[in-house]
């Protein structure tokens, strides 16, 4: 049974108004309308609770975007919100420093490897290029070999040549492909003497066996610096983040997004020689103290230690993956929910001549008018207070589609399907 199309008025006014005001329309990128199905999935949310979000049409969703990986415990998580709003009782920045600056950096210290000292930031791109002045520093070298996105800061933007952009910092930082010892190695035999670090992440798959405690290696061998970009990985694949789970820690980490349950909080951690640097540069912020974050910080650390989250998170995400790559392999679809399970990815294996765009474009409303917020390709998140009984609805709704979808893989019919929905999400 095919249900009926989603209200998207509210919706869709708004968006006109915001497309007028605010370049873009939205201040992050990925959170545009063309990065789901324009016209067919919502655009604002009104609340979020647990697992789930009502957008400002009333429409309610087993929400699995998470904001892009900020919420890890859960929309209005009970011992972050009292945080929040017992330290909104006694303020939340001063021109005195706050008792939570040293209590969450301790926390911190506890549970990642690396961390013998730590910085706070309000955003990702933030702590990363705090990290990249802090280890040209330390290293009185230059060069940077990242691989990965690392934020909009000119500093890792260079990389890219955008405009904008001076094109005499693009000699400071050169990408290498993910995972790509050959390359790397390459890299340090040419220019070892100016390497001052690598930067890397982990998002969609295991680094190669070895990888991870090879790079550490080779950039020590050549006296650089290893760090790593924890802003997805950090309070997520264990509580001490990829470093823990992988065994090997760099020596610095950056972190953003599930340290705080979504409150705009981000930190650089790592070793204290490397940290000690900071404090002689001018890499200085006047939010980074601000107490509301800080609170939500150390409830959410508190939980992360004190519970079983990161299990849940693993045990949620494998009965994803195995719940949809059964009913892919089940409906005939080429479909692949991959990836770590507290972070997974979603692909189409093969087209048909199907252009990949609308298929996701289908597959994303298909899904949003059962009810269930995806990202294209992924990551898609769990949270700690998302039930098994959210994990099988989306199981179930995705069944549901793909049913529908084996009857029109191929056909004129998948376009027509995409374009009535956009057509219909007028309609009250
Ligand atoms: C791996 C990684 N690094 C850095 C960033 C930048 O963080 P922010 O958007 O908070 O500046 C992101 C953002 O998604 C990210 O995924």
């Amino acid at each position: 049974m095919t249900p009926p199309n989603l209200t998207l008025e509210n919706s869709l006014r708004l968006f006109e108004k915001a497309a007028q005001l605010i370049p873009g329309g939205s201040q992050t990128s990925s959170k545009r309308p063309t990065q789901f199905a324009p016209g067919g999935y919502p655009i604002f949310a009104e609340r979020g609770q647990g697992g789930h979000i009502v957008d400002v049409d009333g429409n309610e969703y087993i929400d699995l975007v998470q904001a892009l990986g900020p919420i890890v415990l859960g929309y209005q998580y009970p011992a972050v919100d009292d945080a929040i709003r017992a330290q909104l009782a006694r303020g939340f920045l001063y021109g005195l420093l706050s008792p939570l600056e040293p209590a969450c950096a301790e926390l911190i210290c506890q549970v990642v490897p690396c961390a013998e000292m730590v910085r706070f930031f309000k955003g990702g791109g933030e702590a990363t290029a705090a990290a990249a002045r802090t280890v040209r520093a330390y290293t009185g070298r230059e060069l940077i070999l990242n691989s990965g996105y690392r934020g909009w800061p000119d500093v890792w933007s260079a990389e890219n040549g955008d405009a904008g952009i001076p094109a005499v910092l693009q000699s400071s930082v050169r990408a290498f492909p993910k995972f790509d010892l050959d390359i790397l190695s390459d890299h340090f035999r040419r220019d070892g003497d100016h390497i001052a670090a690598v930067f890397l992440d982990i998002q969609r798959e295991d680094p190669p066996p070895g990888y991870l405690a090879a790079v550490k290696e080779l950039c020590h061998h050549h006296g650089a610096l290893l760090v790593y970009d924890e802003i997805v990985t950090g309070f997520r694949l264990a509580v001490g983040g990829a470093q823990e789970y992988y065994g090997v820690a760099p020596d610095l980490a950056c972190f953003a997004k599930a340290l705080a349950n979504g409150m705009p909080l981000a930190c650089v951690a790592g070793r204290r020689d490397v940290m000690t640097t900071m404090a002689e540069r001018r890499i200085s912020i006047t939010y980074g103290g601000e107490a509301l974050s800080l609170a939500a910080a150390v409830a959410t650390l508190t939980e992360l230690q004190t519970e079983p989250v990161i299990s849940r998170l693993w045990a949620l995400g494998a009965r994803l993956k195995t719940g949809l790559n059964e009913t892919a392999e089940d409906m005939d679809i080429p479909f692949r929910c991959g990836g770590l399970e507290p972070m997974t990815t979603m692909d189409f294996t093969r087209h048909d001549g199907q252009d990949d765009t609308l298929l996701w474009h289908y597959f994303l409303q298909e899904m949003a008018v059962r009810g269930v917020l995806l990202r294209r390709g992924g990551l898609n998140f769990v949270n700690y207070s998302h039930t098994e009984t959210d994990i099988d609805t989306v199981v179930a709704k995705t069944a549901e589609v793909f049913h529908e979808l084996r009857q029109v893989w191929g056909t004129p019919a998948l376009q027509q399907r995409v374009e009535a929905r956009r057509a219909g999400t007028v309609r009250a």
